[in-house]
């Protein structure tokens, strides 16, 4: 039987264009281009998988057969900031197909989909850079509230720390967060769903969304907390 459509953003012919463009502007973009012709060798058989792909997402088809997770994984130079390149070209390219409700819903599950691959990658490729567990010692006193782009107040995406003796554990429960240190060595990590991250006592730091999502901190202090 044939997948029902009558709901879809787009026809097979929709999703051929936006592969094919796309990876055309892939192919020749100085970052992301070496990437792959690095490691694909057959780019009709690819181009075929990848519409099966979005064919898929799409349209609700079954052809595809890979494993975008591993297959990922795998790629040892992947970093953020060419996923955001990806990204840019993505929504360049599906801006220019003349099919809002396609690109509403490509340029969405692109981003979901950029965001767990990063999430997987760094998961399986990177040691954590600063602390994610706390001292001994501490106890948890209050919690923050959730934020999100929409109420991420302008004070945490300055510099900014806590005062002497408050510790913070922040938890990314989606979307991309991005948190700088201030302060030599100016550290950055980029963490995604699941991830956190120890905030020191009078370090100061800033956050950004890189993708929208949420995110929580937890403030710690010692258990008997010495007279102020
Ligand atoms: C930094 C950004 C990205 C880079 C450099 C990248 C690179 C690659 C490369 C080199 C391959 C071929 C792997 C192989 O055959 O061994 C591949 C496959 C694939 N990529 Fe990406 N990719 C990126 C982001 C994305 C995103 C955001 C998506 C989806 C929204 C995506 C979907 C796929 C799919 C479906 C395949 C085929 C996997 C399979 O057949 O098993 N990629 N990618």
């Amino acid at each position: 039987m044939q997948p029902d459509h009558s709901d879809a953003p787009c026809t097979e012919d929709d999703v051929r264009e936006l592969v094919h463009r796309f990876y055309a502007h892939v192919r020749e973009d100085a970052t992301l281009g070496p990437i792959f012709e690095a490691r694909v060798t057959d780019w009709d058989t690819h181009l075929s998988s990848l519409c099966d792909f979005w064919s898929a997402l799409l349209l609700g088809t079954r052809r595809f057969q890979g494993a975008p997770i591993p297959a990922h994984a795998r790629i040892p130079d992947l970093s953020w900031p060419l996923f955001q390149r990806w990204l840019a070209l993505f929504h360049e390219v599906t801006a220019t197909l003349d099919r809002p409700a396609l690109q509403a819903q490509a340029d969405a599950m692109a981003q979901r989909i950029a965001a767990k691959l990063w999430q997987v990658w760094q998961d399986r490729n990177v040691l954590p850079s600063l602390p994610d567990t706390l001292p001994d010692g501490l106890k948890a006193y209050r919690d923050s509230p959730v934020f999100t782009p929409d109420n991420l107040p302008p004070a945490l995406q300055a510099a900014h720390s806590t005062k002497a003796g408050t510790w913070g554990v922040l938890t990314v429960h989606t979307g991309i967060l991005r948190y700088t240190l201030d302060d030599p060595p100016h550290t950055a990590v980029v963490l995604s769903a699941g991830q956190r991250i120890v905030i020191q006592p009078q370090q100061r730091h800033h956050v950004a969304f890189e993708l929208p999502g949420s995110f929580q901190i937890t403030f710690y202090r010692e258990a008997e907390p010495a007279a102020e």
